[in-house]
């Protein structure tokens, strides 16, 4: 396991003080004047750099990422996803939600499509193609990528796009599997959050066959 190191490779996430996007940085400054002591910036990726399974999701939670400064850690969605990953022994450690732990990620990184927090959870189109670059430099980093989960239509679009994929050849589809190169194929999961496991959309037990197909392919390799 490796661990990134964020201060010295701007690759992995926009610079901190980033105001590519003017929404998302006004409302960053709103939301930090009420809550100074939380992270409010872009987050970066979590996990491990030597990966073979990268994780997509839409953009920091309120409460969670843009608190905690980690990907889905301090949230609903967080909470399913961690403790998915540890059932499939993509972690060790602990897992606390304010990321006061000892969490590490074993052959797997977690990202968002777009790094800073968006009003009402909803990133508009110019933020997810001003954040893509990210994307695309975090994808072209992890030599050993063999797959990527992508949480919703969202991650699904933007990871087909930075790809230079046409949507229209790979449609989101809920357990889908896509070979998109000989080295890499994408997997299609509905996002893990309250509102979609509330609404029966996602349980846990689909997320969970999601995540048998995906070790069932890395253990292919
Ligand atoms: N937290 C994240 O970091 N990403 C999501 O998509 C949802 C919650």
């Amino acid at each position: 396991m490796s661990t990134l190191d964020y201060s010295v490779d701007p690759v992995f996430g926009p610079p901190v003080g980033c105001r590519a996007c003017p929404r998302l940085a006004h409302h960053l400054d709103s939301v930090r004047e009420k809550e100074p002591d939380w992270f409010n910036g872009p987050v970066p990726s979590f996990g491990d750099t030597r990966a073979r399974l990268l994780i997509v999701g839409l953009a920091p939670g309120l409460k969670g990422a843009n608190r905690t400064g980690r990907p889905f850690t301090g949230d609903y969605a967080g909470d399913l996803l961690y403790s998915t990953l540890r059932r499939f022994s993509f972690s060790v450690g602990q897992f606390d939600p304010n990321a006061d732990d000892d969490l590490e990620l074993d052959d797997v990184i977690i990202t968002n499509a777009v790094r800073c927090l968006p009003p009402q959870n909803k990133p508009i189109g110019s933020e997810i193609t001003n954040c893509r670059p990210y994307l695309a430099g975090l994808i072209d980093r992890l030599e050993h990528l063999r797959g990527i989960l992508l949480l919703g239509r969202i991650a699904h679009d933007t990871t087909l796009t930075t790809l230079g994929l046409r949507r229209a050849d790979y449609p989101f589809r809920h357990g889908a599997e896509h070979g998109v190169t000989d080295r890499i194929t994408l997997f299609d999961s509905y996002h893990c959050s309250r509102y979609n496991t509330n609404t029966g959309r996602l349980t846990p037990e689909l997320f969970d066959a999601v995540f048998a197909q995906i070790r069932r392919r890395l253990d292919e390799t």
